[in-house]
């Protein structure tokens, strides 16, 4: 178990880019996979999570060459190409992979088994499992819909239409792309946009998908046809660069081809509304994608009542803006975002109890968290085996008065291999420990 420690102060400077998009990169790999013909990948996440997507797409027949410095070269069999995987699929982490996967699977001919980590068995598959079971899909799980997950093949799927009653770009993946193993059309409505990254990257591969009054559809019959994807940094783990530098004084930091697609970008929203200067260098689009760079200098930051049409936009990088708010003048409010509570941790209790540790008032909520503005001590904080409550804290010591030690750190790989020398490389005083 590796552990961080954060020296006090400093300030980010540089010009870097982050890691692909992770969830650019799971569905690079899985629709490549049912795409016919060969699918080149640029700018893959190497990432422990897109690594088990490959690794299922592998032990279910198909061919996937690399990664090697982010470049993939998956050969895609069709929607009809997948094999039965001679083992139980582990999806690691990897709450993506699972919940897309079951849509991919319950379309099969063959059995699977779908299992994780500790912290990804504590999650919630009901949200799937109910709109693939009104399909037609046979999947057991354990008690309280939690994983392993047995999706029994063989089934014939009908398509349906499913109001979301979450955000959640997860849940409308996985019914989607059932849809393309059912008969007739299926479609979604989802109670606030979530990120579209499978509605667009489907189109790429050729598969129409409609989106008419807020009704999102695909129908049976669809092909996929092999592409080639370039994946933008991830504005996710640009995210706790663009915090550390609002933060520190003396920051002037480029971040490179960071994507900004509309659905994700509400990190940068709610910290301009808190006062931040982050200013867009070039913008371009890149396979459909949205990118720009982004140009991020220190300024002082006042706390705001985050807007709810907001929380969808910025939904991973809670942990990193509440290190914002505890940094900024007076209070920041967030309601609306109880799905913070079945992340990769329950983001709000594991935010609450290592913010309290150093010394920033709050006050946590079913729904969301007030958090005082304040002054940031040095303690030891819990990452509840979170890679972002982990990176979160990491940049919190720039603002910090003594050291702060983070437990539990080996999950940052998940999404942000080399966060620590990426990080140290800008200005953040870290060093990885075993004690
Ligand atoms: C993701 C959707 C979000 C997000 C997760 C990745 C995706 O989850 O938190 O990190 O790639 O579709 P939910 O669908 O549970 O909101």
């Amino acid at each position: 178990m590796s552990h961080l420690r954060v020296a006090p102060g400093g300030a980010l400077m540089g010009d870097i880019r982050v890691p692909g998009d992770k969830s650019m990169s799971h569905r690079s790999v899985m629709f490549g996979a049912l795409a016919q013909g060969q699918t080149r990948v640029s700018g893959f996440l190497e990432g422990e999570d897109a690594l088990a997507t490959v690794a299922a797409f592998r032990a279910m027949g198909i061919t996937i060459d690399g990664p090697d410095n982010g470049q993939l070269v998956i050969h895609g069999k069709g929607l009809q190409g997948l094999t039965a995987p001679s083992d139980v699929l582990d999806m690691g982490n990897s709450g993506t992979s699972m919940r897309l996967l079951a849509g991919i699977l319950a379309g099969q001919p063959f059995d699977t088994v779908l299992t994780g980590d500790q912290s990804l068995l504590k999650r919630p598959m009901g949200r799937v499992m109910t709109p693939l079971g009104q399909m037609g899909a046979r999947i057991q799980a354990e008690e309280g819909g939690r994983p392993p997950l047995r999706i029994s093949g063989g089934q014939s799927l009908s398509g349906i239409h499913y109001d979301l009653p979450m955000a959640s770009a997860q849940v409308k993946s996985s019914v989607l792309l059932a849809g393309l193993f059912a008969t007739g059309q299926t479609s979604v409505t989802e109670p606030a946009p979530t990120r579209d990254h499978t509605e667009r990257m489907l189109r790429g591969f050729g598969c129409p998908v409609s989106l008419t009054d807020g009704v999102i559809s695909v129908s049976a019959g669809a092909t996929l046809r092999g592409t080639g994807i370039d994946i933008p940094a991830d504005i996710s783990s640009a995210a706790f660069f663009l915090v550390g530098a609002s933060i520190a004084p003396g920051s002037d930091l480029l971040l490179r081809h960071v994507g900004m697609n509309p659905t994700r970008v509400g990190v940068i929203n709610i910290l301009r509304l808190m006062g931040a200067d982050i200013e867009e260098v070039e913008s371009r689009e890149v396979g459909g994608e949205p990118v720009a760079d982004l140009r991020v200098r220190y300024a002082p930051l006042k706390g705001i009542e985050i807007p709810e049409d907001q929380v969808p936009l910025a939904i991973d990088e809670f942990p990193a803006l509440f290190i914002a708010a505890a940094c900024a003048e007076g209070t920041t409010i967030l309601s609306g975002a109880e799905e913070l509570r079945v992340k990769e941790s329950d983001r709000i209790a594991s935010m609450a109890e290592g913010l309290t540790s150093l010394g920033i008032a709050n006050d946590p909520r079913p729904d969301g968290i007030a958090i005082e503005g304040g002054t940031l001590g040095g303690g030891t904080v819990r990452t509840f085996h979170d890679h972002r409550i982990a990176m979160s804290f990491a940049i919190a010591g720039l603002r910090a008065h003594d050291t702060i030690k983070i437990l539990d750190c080996d999950h940052v790989s998940t999404s942000f291999p080399g966060f620590a020398s990426l990080a140290q490389s800008v200005g953040l005083q870290l060093e990885e420990c075993a004690e």
